[in-house]
Formats: C-alpha cells, sequence, structure tokens
C-alpha cells in the first residue's frame, strides 16, 4: 500500500495489491480524476489519462484553451455553476447570494492509519500500518472556505474510504446547499447498477438495471436511511457474475437522509455521487466553523461480486463494528414479541424464559410494553421505567429472576419517540420535532423528539444509564418506529433549520455513543420497524441489527441474500418464529425456519411451551447445531450460490478461515414433481482437500465440490421410493462438509 504524489504532473497514485487511484491537479486548480480501477504500476507521469477535446458549443474555463470544459472532465470534487453542467458534489451560497464557488488546490499532507470523523461513525484502523490517508486541501479563494479531501487506503483489499472536511477560513457566512462525501467521475457507463430497495417487511430486495442517460438514484427523506432504499449500490460490468467480473461497490457510512446517484451524460461517461441527501439540506458555516460530510467506502474488484461483499464483510466486521461483541459469537436468544405483543405478565415471560433456557437458549429479550403507560401503541413512549402493575420487581428484580433461570437479560427500548401520552410530552411538550403552526402528523400514535437538541439526548442519556445501571441487562434492542415529518426545531433559529435532519442524526450518534462506551459490556441490536435503518451508520455502534419484520423463512431468503451484498453474516439479526407465519401466514417446516434463521445471529421469537414435544426435541438440536457451528456461520467466509430472485432454489454458504469446515444452506421453494437433477458448484473450499459430507457421508475433493457442484437432487417428490423420507414447499437442508484428508 503506498501514496505516491509525483510533483511534475502534480499526480496523486493510491495504490495496493489490488486497486490504484490517480488523480491529478488540473490547469485550474481543481482536482481531476485520472483513473480508478484494478492495480497499475505507479509510474512519473499518468497525464494521458487526462481526456480533454474540443467540442462545439462547450463553455470553457480559458479563452487560451478551447478544450478545457469542466463539462468533458472527469473531476475528484466538482462545483456548481462553471462550465460543468452535471450535478456537482458542493454547493455554497453565500451571503450575496452567489452559488458559485472555485476549490484549488493548496497542498495536502499524508498519515499512517486513518484519522477518526468527529461525532460521525466510521471505519478505523488499530494498527497504523493497515492504513494510510491522504487530505487533499483546495480552498475557495472568494469566501475563504476550505474542503479537505480526505481519501484512506486500506492495505488489504480494494477499499478506499473517502469524506470531506470543511473548514472555513473566511470572514462571511456561508451556507453548504450540499456537500457530497464522494463524486466518482468513470470514464464510461457501461455498468449494470444494482441497489437493494423494498419496503417494510420487504427490505434490501436486489434490483438491477443496465445505466443509460440520465439520472439514477436512490435515497431517503425519511430522516432514517428507510426501508425504501439502502444506503448502498453496486456498479457491476454486464459480464460480472458472483465467480468473475469487475464490480464497485459504494456504501455510505450514514443512517440519515442521503441520496446515491449515478449521472451518464452525453458522451456515456458516468458520475457517482454520494452523500447526504442535497434536497433536505443546507448547513450554516460561521468563519471559524468546521463541517465533516459522512464516510463513503469504495469497494473494487475483478473477482465477481462475492469477492466485493467479502471485503465488505471483513471491514464491517471488524473494523466498523467496535466493542467486545464485534468478535464475539452471538448468544442465542428468545424475544417475547411474537409469542405475546403487548399482552403479558411476569409470570408469563418468566415461562416462557424457563422453556427457553431448558432448550438452550442463552438470552432473553424482553420486547416493548414494559415501562410507563404502555398497555399498546398509544402511551408510554419517553418514560423509561418498567410499569410496576405488570413488572412488580421493576426490571432490576425481573433480570435477576432470568439470571437465577441461568438466561441472561436483554430489554428492548426506542429513545427517540414518544408518545402524547407519556410523563415526559406532558413535562416538555416542546421537545417533539414540530414545524410552528402546523398540523403535526403522527406514525403508529408517536411523536419524534427533537434529537437536535442536546438537552432532549441528554434527559434521555439519563434515563437509559440510569436503568442500564441498576439492572442486570447484557443486551439491548434499540428500536426506532417511524420517519421524521415537518422536521423543524424549537432550539434553532430558522437560518438553521436545514440542518435539523442532520443534527438528529448526530444526536442518535452522540446518545449511542454515551451508552455505548459508559456500558461495553451490553450487545447492541439496531432495529427500526425491522429494517428501516440497517445500514453501516448504524454497526458501528451495534455489531447487529434487527433485519427485517418479516420473520417469514422464505421471505427472509430474499432480504438475507440482498442483504448479504454489503453486510456480513454476523450483523443479521434472524429468529425462528411461529409458522403459519405473522407477516405472510405461510406455513413452513420448522428446520427451513432454523436453517434460514442460523445464517444469521440466531434466536426465537415464539412461546416454545406451546410446542409439541417432537418440536421441543428438533428445537433442542438446532440450538446445539447452532452452538457448534455459529463460530463459523457468524465469522467465516461467506458465499452466494443461488439467488432466490431467480430461481426455485436459492442456497448459499460458509466456509471456515482454515477452509478444513464448510456449511451450505439449500432451499427450495415449491416441491417438484419428478424433477430436473439439481446440483450446486460451491465455492471458498481448498480443490486439494478432500470433504467429507456429514448427510450423504460421501467424500469429494474442493475441486470437484467447486467445479462439480455438491448434488442436491433427490426422489422426494412424485413417486417416492420406500424408504425415501417425501419432500415438501419450503424444503431446505445444511450439508456440513469437513476436510478429512488433505492430500
Ligand atoms: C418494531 C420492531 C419489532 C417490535 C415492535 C415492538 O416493529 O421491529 O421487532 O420490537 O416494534 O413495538
Amino acid at each position: 500500500m503506498a501514496i505516491v504524489y509525483h510533483e511534475s504532473g502534480r499526480t496523486f497514485h493510491l495504490y495496493n495489491d489490488t486497486i490504484s487511484y490517480i488523480m491529478t491537479v488540473m490547469q485550474n486548480g481543481h482536482l481531476g480524476q485520472l483513473y480508478y480501477g484494478k492495480r497499475l504500476r505507479d509510474r512519473e507521469d499518468f497525464s494521458h489519462f487526462l481526456e480533454t477535446c474540443e467540442r462545439p458549443m462547450t463553455a470553457c474555463v480559458f479563452e487560451t484553451d478551447r478544450k478545457f470544459s469542466l463539462e468533458h472532465i472527469r473531476q475528484e470534487y466538482p462545483v456548481f455553476g462553471t462550465t460543468d453542467f452535471r450535478q456537482p458534489a458542493v454547493e455554497v451560497l453565500q451571503e450575496n447570494g452567489s452559488r458559485i464557488s472555485d476549490f484549488r488546490y493548496q497542498g495536502y499532507h499524508t498519515e499512517p492509519g486513518k484519522p477518526k470523523l468527529l461525532g460521525l461513525p466510521a471505519t478505523y484502523t488499530e494498527d497504523p500500518d493497515e492504513a494510510e490517508t491522504l487530505t487533499v486541501t483546495l480552498q475557495d479563494p472568494v469566501t475563504g472556505l476550505k474542503a479537505e479531501l480526505l481519501y484512506t487506503i486500506f492495505a488489504q483489499g480494494g477499499i478506499l474510504a473517502r469524506s470531506v472536511r470543511f473548514c472555513h477560513e473566511g470572514k462571511s457566512p456561508v451556507w453548504l446547499g450540499r456537500a457530497m462525501s464522494l463524486c466518482l467521475d468513470l470514464p464510461d457507463s457501461s455498468y449494470v447498477w444494482q441497489q437493494l430497495s423494498g419496503c417494510w417487511a420487504r427490505e434490501r430486495h436486489i434490483h438491477s438495471r443496465l445505466l443509460g442517460p440520465g439520472i439514477q438514484a436512490i435515497g431517503s427523506m425519511r430522516g432514517h436511511s428507510s426501508h425504501e432504499h439502502n444506503p448502498f449500490v453496486v456498479l457491476r460490468r454486464p459480464y460480472t457474475d458472483e465467480r468473475q467480473g469487475e464490480a464497485v461497490g459504494i456504501s455510505l457510512v450514514y443512517s440519515g437522509n442521503f441520496r446515491i446517484q449515478a449521472e451518464v451524460d452525453a458522451h456515456d461517461t458516468l458520475r457517482i455521487l454520494a452523500g447526504i441527501d442535497p434536497e433536505t439540506f443546507t448547513w450554516k458555516l460561521e468563519p471559524g466553523e468546521v463541517f465533516q460530510t459522512p464516510e463513503a467506502v469504495m469497494v473494487y474488484t475483478d473477482q465477481g461480486l462475492n469477492a466485493m461483499s467479502r471485503t465488505f464483510h471483513g471491514l464491517y466486521q471488524r473494523r466498523l463494528a467496535r466493542g467486545c461483541w464485534r468478535d464475539r459469537v452471538r448468544p442465542v436468544l428468545i424475544n417475547n414479541w411474537e409469542a405475546t405483543y403487548f399482552d403479558f405478565t411476569q409470570e408469563r415471560l418468566l415461562e416462557i424464559a424457563s422453556k427457553a433456557e431448558e432448550c438452550g437458549v442463552e438470552l432473553f429479550v424482553l420486547d416493548d410494553g414494559w415501562f410507563g403507560a404502555r398497555r399498546g401503541e398509544k402511551a408510554g413512549l419517553g418514560d423509561w421505567q418498567a410499569d410496576r402493575e405488570r413488572l412488580p420487581d421493576g426490571i432490576g428484580g425481573l433480570a435477576e429472576r432470568v439470571e437465577a433461570l441461568g438466561l441472561k437479560f436483554g430489554l428492548w427500548i426506542e429513545p427517540e419517540m414518544v408518545n402524547k401520552d407519556s410523563d415526559l410530552y406532558r413535562q416538555h411538550p416542546d421537545w417533539i420535532l414540530s414545524a410552528p403552526m402546523r398540523r403535526e402528523s403522527h406514525g403508529r400514535f408517536q411523536y419524534v423528539l427533537d434529537f437536535s437538541r442536546k438537552e432532549v439526548v441528554d434527559n434521555l442519556y439519563e434515563q437509559l444509564a440510569e436503568l442500564l445501571g441498576n439492572a442486570k441487562i447484557s443486551y439491548i434492542k434499540w428500536d426506532m418506529n417511524r420517519s421524521i415529518t415537518e422536521c423543524c426545531s424549537k432550539g434553532w433559529p430558522a437560518d438553521r433549520q436545514g440542518e435539523i435532519y442532520h443534527r438528529y442524526i448526530l444526536g442518535v450518534y452522540d446518545l449511542y455513543e454515551r451508552l455505548t462506551s459508559q456500558f461495553p459490556q451490553v450487545l447492541f441490536e439496531s432495529c427500526a420497524s425491522g429494517g428501516g435503518r440497517f445500514d453501516p451508520g448504524m454497526l458501528y455502534y451495534a455489531p447487529q441489527g434487527w433485519v427485517s419484520d418479516d420473520s417469514d423463512a422464505i421471505e427472509r431468503l430474499k432480504i438475507q441474500y440482498g442483504t448479504s451484498l454489503c453486510y456480513p453474516i454476523s450483523s443479521m439479526g434472524a429468529h425462528v418464529t411461529e409458522s403459519p407465519n405473522h407477516q405472510v401466514y405461510r406455513n413452513t417446516p420448522l428446520h427451513t425456519r432454523a436453517n434460514v434463521a442460523c445464517f444469521g445471529t440466531f434466536g426465537y421469537e415464539l412461546d416454545l411451551n406451546k410446542l409439541t414435544q417432537k418440536e421441543t426435541a428438533e428445537i433442542k438440536e438446532q440450538i446445539s447445531f447452532m452452538k457448534q457451528y455459529r463460530e463459523i456461520l457468524q465469522f467465516g467466509d461467506f458465499y452466494r450460490l443461488k439467488s432466490p430472485f431467480e430461481e426455485n432454489e436459492a442456497a448459499w454458504m460458509v466456509v471456515s478461515k482454515d477452509q478444513k469446515t464448510a456449511l451450505v444452506g439449500w432451499y427450495r421453494i415449491l416441491n417438484c414433481v419428478n424433477g430436473r437433477y439439481t446440483r450446486v458448484r460451491l465455492q471458498g473450499l481448498n480443490p486439494q482437500y478432500c470433504y467429507k459430507n456429514e448427510r450423504s457421508g460421501l467424500c469429494c475433493y474442493g475441486d470437484e465440490l467447486m467445479s462439480a457442484g455438491l448434488i442436491t437432487s433427490d426422489e422426494s417428490a412424485g413417486q417416492v421410493p420406500e424408504g425415501v423420507e417425501p419432500g415438501m414447499d419450503f424444503d431446505s437442508r445444511i450439508y456440513v462438509l469437513k476436510a478429512e484428508c488433505p492430500s
């Protein structure tokens, strides 16, 4: 890994074994983009990559050079309104009404490792040798505003992390109208754009399309990253698949309003922008003030989508998630939500916990309904003390009793919200986000607390620190169940109202930071009506997140498969729930529910007391299987094999780091009569190792399993021979493969 500056051409070359990223200072002082892709050998001069050409009807920067138009030049941080008519990365409104700026090169410095981003989640290094950071400083001579472009190249994998820091060194205030984290101008647009989109209970489905002229964008204006679009896209070549080919993944480490867009211009060049949603953002900078954008992470590979995903998984698992739970296998939990909803007593909870303990569960999680006047959706949010009618011993007492059963105790909270029927709201009605003299819209009868105000965050911190400090709480599920409307704050003046969405998220990060550092042993799981804020920003504070409120195994195949494009298995909260399922009313076999959930953090969300003896025995086996293999399932190398978006079958697998154990999850949606032969070609095995299939006893070499495939066809439908277990819809198997005889 190196960051080299060539003075003769004023060119920067950042490279490691996988990638090269090359930029140059252009004749107008702006930074131009020369190359991004597979590693190139370094050389003194890369100026031949700067393509300019004289085109008719073009606006030019200099009268002396009709070739130099920003419209046709690839740039690092393009501005608005000066010969480039594509969407800019930055827009600066000035007191005189002008929005024109001119960020010119001032200098650069490099440093080992990676600096922290103030108040924001970001990837990090533990050892300075893991990465190197380049800061290029640009300044607008008229306003005095400085833009520092930060580029961190990691030693391992094709990873580049980027962000921008604005430092206002001028004399009059300016307003940032947009301040994107990343601009990436690429020389051609021959890419398939893949996004993870959906809605509540149908999050992160993979949608793909070939890029064409104009703008293709995803984003959120909801105040959270959203169920609708995840802050992540992939640009892959049309020939790229899971196993081979070029792809670039772009991921924004942010949980608020965002936008990621691709703009294809008239000459088929491509501009990618990623950052805070410019529509819902302005930020006033007084002289001396600093604004830091969120971080954007780019991963390049020429080895296919699985390689890109594994790079993201490794980075986000080990250098984004933090704390003692980062590298630890996650406890098998039971959550009472789908078992009881709001209808529970202390006795009922203890019955569920007790049965769970008998089955091998390690953590009991009490979900919504334990606090204030919370008997349903209409009351209680904001009052984080136990409802003593329901829980006579309080949370401390209940936690003791659960621990006495042999389980750890976990608790649900939703700190960002308030019901009007709560003591907190009665005391502080002005603490919700709302616009003067306008109707206040609700979501689930709840209102959003104004986390842009420090006194609000402080109040929640004090309530929650008291709760966590006085009870044996080992786990917190931090929920967030509505989008933000009427986003105005009574705590900020009129000319700072454009900052509230971002300040809100900074407040959420601040509360997370305080609680996770004060209670480092607590495992945090993020949640937002399922997967409404499942993003890298949250992963920095909570190493796992509830993937979706849809817990049906078959729906989860798509959701977890899509999620795996960017996020590691250890981050995916996945539970076995009742059949028929509570969201789609589908009946699925118990083994399939577990076979899907075990490619996640794994837990149960049903009343185990209601199960038959046979089912209880099966659950005990599932839990002991999970305990045996969770290190590999959660921290091994993950590969997608067959897409549930494309076929009647889905498959994925994990391989242990030493390649000696692999677990293949195979799922058939509908059973087939007299069906075709099926097999699945595995990945990530050692071709030399001979793997014993624990189901069939058959031994096959890694190369056979990867090239010829693992045979999954069976005789379980049609005329089922004697002795063969008939198949069923929604069937599944986990194949355990163990290297017996490395040759
Ligand atoms: C959200 C969560 C659920 C559950 C409920 C409780 O919908 O996603 O898992 O916690 O809230 O109200």
